[in-house]
């Protein structure tokens, strides 16, 4: 922890000194922050789905989400805040706006643009979910306002000094299990990860083509074990075959990440393994601070198994646990504030076990061609 906010106080200097010094010319004193754009599913969605038309089950704004930390619920798939919202704190920057907020139009700081149940595949849960491509036309409108209201060389340098952030796959590998496609048929594994990736990738090229350059994304999580997976399953036991298929995801995007790495120019990202940390966590929760690694705190069913937590999702039934920290999972697919802090310190400075080749705070950092690069270990 002391750790943690000694890094806080050392890049708001930074970030600081980099506003004061002046990166070339004054008209360049905009620029005293490093943007952050967050795209993808639940597990950074602020509440867009509050303002889409779907159902109760791809949204989370009632009682008790949110119970921890906001008031009223922010439709976060929490009982508080989510991974973004402790890096954007890291980074020395306000909370990042929620893109389809109305009340929100001012987006310098960046825009969240993530939808629970959103995949890379428009198919998944098509219909729902605001899906990553259209997460990337959002992004692309925004550019347009920016390039309006501020020009196009601070445009420019707004959107290379930016950092991109992504949590997706999971939810593309999870639909077609929850309509127990078996599973997912017509494809072989190997063409439907090489889907998810390709799509991916496209939205990564996009982000790219526009002048984005950082992007910070993290390995899909065991779903295997998820509770609301083992719900569904004959002795409650995990789902083999979705193990294989999120491992075989997880090594296909570090191969593909470190070949964008070659072919785009001036790309660098981060990658956080957050498959092994969860996993580390459902398995050993005591090494971590938590009493139960495998229960939802909130829901219903053996081990919370029951994805109703708030009542809303057609089973009305639900219990709420007496005390949050000591649970790993929130609900039966999301985990608790107290965890995605931890998950925000490492993808922030974890080592490069955890987190890399860069870690966030070195994307932060980074200022493209005006300085030179800085390897993690040279900070
Ligand atoms: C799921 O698929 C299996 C095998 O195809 C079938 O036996 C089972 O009844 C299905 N379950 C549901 C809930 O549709
Ligand atoms: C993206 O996904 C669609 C299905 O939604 C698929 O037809 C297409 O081939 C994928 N693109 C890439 C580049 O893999
Ligand atoms: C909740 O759990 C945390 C961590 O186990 C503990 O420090 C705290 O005292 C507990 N609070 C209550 C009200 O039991």
């Amino acid at each position: 922890m002391v750790v943690a906010k000694i890094s806080f106080l050392l890049i708001s200097f930074l970030l600081m000194l980099r506003g004061y010094s002046g990166s070339g010319s004054s008209s360049d004193n905009f620029v005293e922050h490093v943007a952050l754009f967050i795209f993808g599913d639940s597990l950074y969605d602020p509440g867009n789905n509050n303002y889409i038309n779907t159902t109760p089950e791809f949204q989370a704004n009632f009682w008790p989400y949110g119970i921890s930390y906001f008031d009223p619920p922010s439709g976060r798939f929490s009982d508080g805040r989510l991974i973004p919202d402790f890096i954007a704190e890291y980074a020395g920057l306000p909370i990042i706006p929620t893109y389809l907020d109305p009340r929100n139009s001012e987006f310098v700081y960046g825009a969240n643009f993530a939808s629970g149940g959103a995949g890379a595949l428009v198919e998944t849960h098509a219909g729902f979910v605001v899906d990553l491509k259209t997460q990337l036309q959002y992004f692309g409108d925004l550019e347009k306002q920016f390039r309006q209201k501020l020009g196009d060389s601070k445009t420019d340098q707004l959107l290379s000094d930016a950092v991109y952030l992504f949590s997706c796959g999971g939810n593309d590998y999870l639909a077609p299990v929850g309509n127990n496609e078996s599973i997912l048929y017509p494809y072989t594994h190997e063409q439907y990860i090489r889907m998810v990736i390709g799509n991916m990738t496209d939205v990564f090229k996009g982000i790219h083509e526009k002048g984005g350059r950082k992007i910070g994304i993290t390995t899909v999580s065991p779903l295997a074990c998820w509770p609301s997976i083992r719900a569904g399953r004959p002795g409650n036991t995990c789902n083999g075959e979705l193990d294989i298929i999120t491992s075989m995801h997880n090594q296909q995007l570090s191969k593909k990440l470190v070949e964008l790495e070659k072919e785009l120019e001036g790309f660098m990202y981060s990658l956080f393994d957050l498959n092994t940390e969860v996993s580390n966590r459902m398995k050993n929760p005591s090494k971590y601070g938590f009493k139960i690694g495998d229960s939802a705190c909130c829901g219903s069913g053996p081990f919370g198994c029951i994805y109703s937590c708030g009542g809303k999702r057609g089973v009305t039934e639900f219990d709420l646990c007496d005390n949050i920290s000591d649970y790993f999972f929130f609900d039966s697919n999301h985990n608790t504030e107290v965890a995605a802090r931890q998950f925000a310190e490492l993808f922030w400075d974890g080592d490069s076990t955890v987190t890399a080749p860069y870690d966030l705070k070195t994307l932060f950092l980074h200022q493209g061609k005006r300085s030179p690069t800085y390897r993690k270990e040279d900070l």
